[in-house]
């Protein structure tokens, strides 16, 4: 089930989750990569506004999003997610498959009430997908 609070009301979700530490955050993830093995590819599942992935461009990953809202998207690249291609709108788990030709990624991500939208059947396709 869609739920409007990420399509009608995606801009409000923002400003109201948008003061959390994504630097830090993701500053935190990436350190835990080794210099010589770095973190270059980086995948955000529920990604919404990306303010993650974003973050993660910024810091030189090359980051791809995933989330079924279209307007979460919009919102994702007037805020500098840079590479409209590289966010897909679909749904999960099947949308997973949209990714099969992309790079294996060094990070996946699904941060902030994002896996608590899939069944655990709809987990176990995800985590399963070749
Ligand atoms: C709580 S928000 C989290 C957004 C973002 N990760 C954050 O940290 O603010 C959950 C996101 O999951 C997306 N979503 C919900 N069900 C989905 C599904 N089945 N497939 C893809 N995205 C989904 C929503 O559109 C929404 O943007």
């Amino acid at each position: 089930m869609l739920n409007n609070l990420y399509k009608e009301f995606a801009a409000y979700y923002a400003t109201i989750t948008n003061d959390r530490d994504f630097k830090g955050q993701i500053k935190c993830i990436l350190d835990t990569y080794d210099a010589e093995s770095p973190c270059n590819t980086l995948l955000e599942l529920f990604a919404g506004q990306s303010v993650h992935s974003i973050e993660a461009m910024r810091q030189g990953t090359d980051s791809w999003a995933v989330d079924s809202s279209t307007e979460m998207k919009e919102l994702a690249i007037a805020n500098g997610f840079n590479n409209a291609g590289q966010y897909v709108v679909g749904n999960l788990p099947e949308a997973i498959l949209d990714f099969a030709a992309a790079p294996k990624f060094d990070c996946v991500l699904g941060l902030f009430n994002g896996i608590c939208n899939l069944t655990t059947e709809g987990l176990f396709d995800l985590l399963m997908s070749p």
